[in-house]
């Protein structure tokens, strides 16, 4: 198939798309182009979530405004069904590929998911099919791995199928708000397979769809989640220092913003979900083996990674005003996911935080109102506790009555990871308050 024939099955609203990856970021994306008229095919392979999907039910558990209520119009109306058999990819002109890309302990990245998801597309692939990576990917990934994978089955690039990178920006909790109004890069491997995945998008997209060749599609995913995860590590080393100085954090980084130019990010209690903790390696695996040294990104991740160690350390130094060992305390931990109001559990700082406390002994109690396996009453949960130790901004902890809370205290220590209780009030009702960048 030519550019112009792709570029009129999308006009006509005949092109038959296919997601492959139904998380976070494939799942909507999936429901967004079938409300816009395109007949969508999910390939998953978790059976269950595709049973699920198939009832109009949407398998996230956090809130996730208007996902459901999609889902539900478009598989009601025949207009997306989800499938774990690729040979339902057969007829499909565009193929989008959203599964997960994670790093390992070594920091190098993990693509079981993409070479499965690449190898098996091969095989079934139509013949002008335009297949777009979504997926964040190291630079490189596109030529290096995704082409040779899609390749391996004799069609060749440009004269069997085309291929683009086009990298996702949401953040959960806003999944189809941010898929609207973000903008995009598409990059192609043509700036005339770019300008067909421009027409492709601009069905969902209301913001900028900008054309690029693949590395600059690459680069630019992973650079601006590498920018974020450096300038964290920057608000948190500042916090640090106002603990240190008798300062409060977020008063200095007001008065700095005030300054031309100057936007410093927010510190906390560490730095979690699938994207930001791993996105760096993945810039920096595009230069391995390269002469290029590496020193700030390497930094930034370990500044952040040690947050919540530093709620350890600061729940010790409470603890021990009152004259209790952590290894003798029961501690409540507020928050397992990695983002306020999500389900989302991915690199979560609370689970750095609690292999922290196990170490030293502290029997642990954890809330969360979003993970089914620590949900329930948040004020029974903190029964006899002699600490509580706030993880995530949950709007369930904003809403928490803090007097409620001290009555069912042993001792009165609270640690703010998020800066969800007000010091001044806490402190006036009687709590050993320490929270992260807040000098005593
Ligand atoms: N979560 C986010 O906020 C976010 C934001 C921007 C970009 N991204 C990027 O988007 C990609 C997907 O992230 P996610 O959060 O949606 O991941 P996810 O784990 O929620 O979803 C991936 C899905 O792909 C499925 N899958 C894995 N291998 C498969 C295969 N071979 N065939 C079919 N399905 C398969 C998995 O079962 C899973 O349901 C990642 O590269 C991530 O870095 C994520």
């Amino acid at each position: 198939m030519s550019h112009s024939e792709l570029e009129k099955l999308i006009a006509e609203k005949k092109a038959r798309v296919a997601i492959i990856g139904l998380g976070y970021v494939g799942l909507p994306v999936a429901a967004m182009f079938a409300d816009k008229g395109f007949d969508v095919l999910g390939m998953e392979i978790r059976e269950e979530r595709v049973k699920m999907i198939n009832s109009g039910k949407s398998p996230i558990e956090g809130d996730e405004p208007g996902l459901e209520e999609l889902l539900n119009k478009v598989v009601g109306g025949k207009k997306m069904r989800a499938s774990t058999n690729y040979e339902d990819l057969r007829d499909r002109d565009i193929i989008l590929i959203d599964v997960e890309t994670p790093v390992d302990e070594t920091h190098t990245p993990r693509y079981a998911a993409l070479k499965s998801a690449c190898t098996n597309l091969s095989t079934v692939m139509k013949k002008g099919a335009l297949v777009i990576i979504e997926s964040t990917i190291a630079p490189g990934t596109m030529k290096g791995t995704v082409l040779p994978l899609l390749e391996k089955n004799g069609l060749r690039l440009g004269k069997d199928f085309l291929l683009g990178n086009c990298p996702e920006r949401v953040m959960p909790g806003k999944l189809l708000a941010n898929l609207k109004v973000m903008s995009r890069v598409c990059g192609g491997d043509t700036p005339e397979t770019a300008n067909v995945m421009v027409s492709f998008y601009r069905n969902i997209v209301e913001s900028d769809l900008d054309t690029a060749d693949w590395a600059t599609a690459e680069l630019v995913k992973t650079v601006e989640n590498t920018y974020r995860d450096v300038q964290i590590a920057f608000a948190n080393e500042v916090a640090l220092i106002c603990e240190q100085a008798g300062a409060d954090v977020f008063r200095v980084r007001e008065l700095v913003n005030k300054s031309p130019n100057r936007s410093m990010h927010i510190p906390g209690a560490g730095v979690g979900g699938h994207c930001i903790p791993k996105d760096p390696w993945l810039l920096a695996y595009g230069i391995e083996g390269s002469d290029v040294p590496l020193r700030l990104i390497p930094a930034a991740r370990a500044i952040n990674d040690q947050m919540p160690l530093h709620m350890v350390k600061m729940l010790e130094k409470a603890l021990e005003r009152h004259n209790k060992k952590i290894s003798q305390s029961r501690v409540l931990v507020l928050g397992y996911a990695y983002l306020e109001n999500s389900d989302d559990t991915r690199n979560s700082p609370s689970a750095t935080l609690i292999g922290g406390l196990d170490a030293l002994g502290a029997e642990v109690v954890i809330h969360d109102p979003y993970v089914a396996e620590y949900n329930g009453d948040v004020l029974a949960k903190a029964e006899g506790c002699d600490a509580v130790i706030v993880m995530v901004r949950h709007d369930a902890y904003l809403n928490l009555d803090p007097a409620a809370l001290k009555a069912k205290l042993s001792t009165p220590v609270l640690i703010d990871g998020r800066r969800v209780f007000d010091a001044a009030k806490v402190r006036g009702l009687g709590f050993d308050f320490s929270a992260v960048g807040l000098g005593l």
